[in-house]
């Protein structure tokens, strides 16, 4: 990375980012996480950056770099790296993926005697990897061990969320009522907010883990959750990405991804099921 970029000779713009930061930092996310900060994203990393700044006391964007620079620890990287990323998420997200969940791959799975391995790669604050588990409770009520799943993602600060599992009674407007009061209960001494019930979060699992680094599991998953994730990713990260989930899939496995996310320009092995929905051949 140029680290020097905040000391070239060209004019930062208004709110302190020149192009060449905007570049170091672009060369920076790229390389640590795969994420691709198109032209165009400069406001968006002025404004995710500026209350770090305000707090440690830096003056721009170029002093920030510096500031990395010095910091062997790698601490202050996963600081941008939480800044960065986009986090947007929510239960019961692109719900025809859980319809799939509860009608094609869980009761299958039970009759076989099996306990499906699902991964929510990319998990955000967890909602998605608890609907899973939600889901899978609610499918097969009398079953002790519906499904195991793992739930990763490369911020440390929405694996914090994740692992406290307390929300916001808004953040619950799409789960029904019904399954709210079987999977969550009042937070004490906090208002207007509510946790997984300790049943439904003993299913799911949190790690830290960059999806562009090496993997330390080793499968194989019998669906993996990528949803709106790859979008942020360049084309040759995408392709290496797809193969390698393909790989890690077990046989009939199942591959969702985000709706604004179709395969149709990459090569893989699966088989198209339906939108977003992906599946490697039994
Ligand atoms: C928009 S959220 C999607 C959350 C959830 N999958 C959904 O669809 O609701 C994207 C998540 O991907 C994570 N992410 C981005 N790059 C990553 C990488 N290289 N490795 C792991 N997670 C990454 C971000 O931290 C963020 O939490």
């Amino acid at each position: 990375m140029a680290r020097d970029a905040g000391n070239l000779a060209v004019a930062a713009d208004g709110a302190g980012l020149s192009p060449a930061q905007f570049d170091a930092v672009r060369r920076l996310m790229h390389r640590t996480t795969g994420i691709d900060l198109v032209p165009g994203k400069e406001s968006l990393v002025r404004s995710r950056l500026a209350p770090r700044l305000r707090l440690l006391g830096l003056s721009d964007v170029g002093s920030y770099l510096d500031y990395l620079d010095r910091d062997a620890s790698g601490a202050e990287l996963a600081q941008m790296v939480d800044l960065i990323t986009t986090n947007k998420t929510s239960f019961f997200r692109e719900p025809e993926h859980f319809d799939v969940l509860q009608r094609d791959i869980l009761p299958p799975m039970a009759a076989a005697g099996r306990v499906p391995r699902i991964w929510s790669a990319g998990c955000s604050s967890g909602e998605e990897a608890y609907t899973a588990a939600i889901v899978a409770r609610e499918t097969l009520p009398t079953v002790a061990l519906p499904a195991r799943i793992l739930a990763t993602d490369v911020s440390t600060r929405v694996l914090q969320r994740a692992r406290e599992a307390s929300y916001r009674d808004q953040d619950l407007i799409d789960v029904p009522p019904a399954v709210v009061r079987r999977h969550f209960t009042r937070v004490p001494g906090q208002a207007g907010r509510r946790r997984i019930s300790d049943a439904t979060r003993a299913l799911v699992r949190f790690a830290r883990l960059n999806l562009v680094v090496d993997w330390p599991m080793h499968g194989p998953f019998d669906v993996i959750f990528c949803r709106n994730v790859m979008i942020y990713f360049n084309r040759p990260t995408q392709q290496r990405l797809i193969r390698r989930f393909a790989a890690l899939l077990a046989p009939g496995g199942w591959l969702f991804v985000g709706h604004s996310e179709s395969l149709t320009a990459l090569e893989h092995p699966l088989r198209y099921v339906q939108p977003a929905v992906y599946r490697r051949a039994p």
